[in-house]
Order: structure tokens, then sequence, then C-alpha cells
């Protein structure tokens, strides 16, 4: 971690302030000492703190007033609350506060110092939360993010920007592979030219051969007029084949020979025409599984992956997510003309372990839909839709009865099961009748 954290920690006990400067000093941390609220708001003033550590009970004033404090004032301070009466009362009401973490008195050195490291790692993620990412100053990509994976990507598109060699981008759904071949298009020299992406699984088998290609008049009833396709209208350009694992046989065939000739055949004309369109293809699954099932030809394949550039699912990201989530409350909110809302410690944290099925696609609606429907500065928990508040460390999680702890059980069973009865009874062990009773 950069730098060296400054801690002030504050309690009426003079043994207690002595046993945690004697832990947290040897670690390299910078520790301050005051015995009440009054001398700790003084402090914060004065230097910049980026731990409180206070007691609760205190003669003069409580320690939850400098919970409340700290987090009305100061947004790069975190708080770790140390309590005597460990009620759980107490310790739901801190963290409402603002408190990011809470301690019981006759903690072990280890448990301090773990509460410690746990806060200012919230503190960092709220830090990258709230940075606006400058990017890589020679490209312009749209992209966001500085992963290593994304940086591996920008020098990728670099690369392939300066060449006019087939591109293969391979990703899971919402990864970015269109965005990519865009900032391919548009940093390359031909970017005054048009890039043409066309959705290969959406065009049904019967048209997609005069799509691509275009037709002759007369060519079929119908053809009045000769059209051109995808090809000459990418001509000069870029045409983005999204999805070409979706194609038929013939169509891969054909797709093969416009790669070998660099020339493509109208419908209804036997004579052909030179194109120069620089290809870029994509695909949500893996093309070495559909070669191995014979869906996929592995020669178009070889023709198509002289650059393969494969993008990273959003959960192998590390804090690109927190980078993304709060572009996308940028973004979102200054459509929506409001302030940008920020994300709780805990949303931080629901973010960063999520398994995000939809890649960047799925945190851009969610942002979406938090920033229409909350109009709180913060966004919370209670905010997020079931499926991420399920995905909350358990040990966080504030504790209700056990009604309850059932009820939201069997929501998350039925959830998981996509709210297929039998198959939740089943995970349950209980029949399909005591389900339903219980539903009720
Ligand atoms: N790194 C990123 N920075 C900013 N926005 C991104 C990033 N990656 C993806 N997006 C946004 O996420 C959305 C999905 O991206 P895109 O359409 O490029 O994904 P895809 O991989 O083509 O998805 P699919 O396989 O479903 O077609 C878009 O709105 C895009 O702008
Ligand atoms: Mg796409």
């Amino acid at each position: 971690m950069p730098g060296k954290k400054n801690i002030l920690a504050v309690d009426d006990s003079a043994n207690m302030l002595e046993l945690i400067r004697r832990i947290l000093t040897p670690k390299g941390y910078s520790v301050y000492t005051v015995s009440g609220v009054a001398q700790a708001i003084k402090l914060l003033q004065e230097i910049d703190i980026d731990l409180v550590i206070t007691d609760i009970r205190m003669p003069e004033i409580e320690g939850t007033e400098l919970v409340r404090f700290v987090n009305e004032n100061y947004r790069n301070t975190v708080v770790l609350v140390i309590t005597g009466y460990p009620t759980i009362e107490t310790a739901v009401e801190t963290v409402k506060l603002g408190a990011c973490e809470y301690l019981t008195k006759l903690f072990t050195e280890q448990e301090l110092l773990e509460a410690v490291q746990s806060s200012l790692q919230k503190l960092r993620n709220r830090e990258i939360g709230n940075a606006r990412f400058e990017g890589l100053p020679l490209l312009q990509t749209g992209l966001i993010g500085g992963s290593p994976g994304m940086l591996k990507i920008y020098r990728e598109i670099d690369k392939a920007s300066k060449i006019k060699a087939t591109v293969m981008i391979t990703g899971e759904t919402g990864t970015g592979k269109e965005l990519v071949a865009r900032a391919i298009h548009y940093n390359s020299s031909q970017a005054s030219a048009p890039f043409v992406p066309v959705n290969c699984g959406a065009i049904p088998d019967e048209l997609m051969e005069s799509e691509m290609f275009g037709y002759k008049k007369g060519a079929f009833t119908g053809a009045y007029e000769s059209r051109g396709g995808f090809f000459q209208a990418a001509d000069g350009g870029t045409i983005f084949l999204d999805e070409i694992t979706n194609t038929t046989p013939p169509m891969q065939a054909k797709l093969l020979r416009v790669l070998q000739e660099k020339e493509v055949y109208m419908i209804g004309c036997n004579k052909s025409q030179k194109i120069d369109t620089r290809i870029i293809a994509s695909s949500n699954s893996d093309p070495e599984v559909l070669i191995k099932k014979g869906i996929f030809r592995e020669d178009l394949y070889y023709r198509l992956n002289v650059i393969p550039i494969h993008i990273l699912p959003l959960r192998e990201r590390g804090d690109d997510i927190l980078l993304l989530a709060n572009h996308f409350a940028h973004k979102y909110s200054e459509e929506t003309i409001k302030s940008t809302p920020e994300f709780s410690d805990e949303v931080i944290d629901i973010f960063l372990n999520y398994y995000w099925p939809g890649n960047v696609r799925e945190l851009e609606n969610l942002v979406h839909r938090l920033v229409i429907m909350t109009d709180e500065p913060v966004i919370k928990t209670p905010d997020l839709p079931k499926i991420l508040r399920y995905s909350v460390n358990p040990q966080k999680k504030t504790f209700g009865s056990l009604a309850d702890a059932e009820k939201e059980y069997i929501e998350q069973v039925l959830a998981f099961v996509k709210g297929n009865k039998t198959k939740a009874a089943e995970i349950l062990k209980i029949d399909r009748k005591t389900l339903r009773e219980k539903l009720k």
C-alpha cells in the first residue's frame, strides 16, 4: 500500500490507546491518539487521517457522534468502532451511521490488525471508485479499465490498428468485443471509411448471402435493382462479423473464399469484384470447441485468427469493476440531470465478488437502473436486485429471526432454479406440498 497510513485512535482509556499504539506502530502505521471526540475533531482538521478507531462509550461525547461526523465530512476517512458492550443493536447502529467495521473489546492483536487492514481496503476501494480514469494517452478507445488484462487489450488494439490483418475477438457476452473492434477501426488509417457491423446470428439463412454480397438486377424474383451487400458497403473500411460462429456451413465456405481471394461474387453475377475490406470477427463461445464439434470450419478459423484478441470476463478484472461502475454512474446521472450517487462500502464489496455473467453490459444496465430508481446520494445494499444481495459475504449480514432466514433461503433457492418448484423442493429436501405451504 503506497504511503504511510495515518490512524487516529480515540478512547477515554489511556491503557487502550497505548495498546492500540503498541500493536499498530511496528506495522508501519502512524498512530495519533486523543482521549475524546472534541480533540478528535480538532485533529481531523489538521491532519489527513485515513482511519479513525473509536470507542463508543465515552464520558463527554459519545463515539457515535464521531462516526456520524466523519461520515458526513470526510469521504476519504473510514471508521473502525470498538465497543465494550457487544450488543448487536450498537453494532448495527454504528454501521448504519457509517462505520465500516466494528470490533469488541478484549480483541486479540490479530483481530485488530485484520480489522484495520479491512477498513483501509474499503478506503482504497472508495478511492478507486471516485477516481476518473485517465485511460491510455495514445489511444481513443472508449474503453475503461486499468487492470493488466485491459492494458494487454490496449496494446493489442494498437498493434491491430497499424496493420490490415484479420482479427478474431473472443470473450463472453457483454465483455466489449464490439467496442474493441470499433477501437481498432477508428485508430487505423481506414478510420474515415465505414465500419459495418453485421450480426451473423440475427440474419435468416436464406437472406444471408444477398445481405453479405449483394445481388444483380434480375438475379431472383423481386430483384428489381442491383444492390450491394455489407462487403461492398464496407469497402475501404472494416466489416465486423459479429458472432461469426453462428453462420451456416455454406456461408462459412463463401467467407473462406472471400478471405483467400479478396473478392466477392454478387448473386446473379459470375464476375467477381475485388474488395479491400478489413475483416474483424467475433465469437462468444470458444471457436476451438466448436471446431471439435464440427460446427465451425477449422480452415476459416485459422484464416481469421491472424491477430487473436481474447477479452477477459469482468469478474477477472479486479478494480476495473469499480472504475466502470463509477463511470456509468456519472454517465447516467448526467443524462438524467441528477447528482452522481456513490456506492456504499458493502455494495462495493458485492460488486467485487459477484460473478457478472452478463459482464460489462450487465453492470452498465444495473447502474443505469439504480441511477433512475434511487434518489439517495449513496446506493446501499437494499437498493440492489435480489441476485446481487444474496451474494453478500455472510459474516457481514445482520441477523434476523429463524423464520426470516428460512424465507430468505427459500427465495434464494427459487431464484437459483428460476422458479422451478420441483427442483427447489429437491434441493431443500422437502416435498412440494411442504414447499407450497411455506410459500404461502
Ligand atoms: N471496457 C469498457 N469500458 C466501457 N464500456 C464498456 C467496456 N466494455 C464494454 N462496455 C460497454 O458494455 C456494453 C457491451 O459491450 P459490447 O456490445 O462491445 O459487448 P460484446 O462483447 O460485443 O457483447 P455480445 O457478445 O453480447 O455482443 C456496451 O454498452 C459497451 O459500451
Ligand atoms: Mg457484440
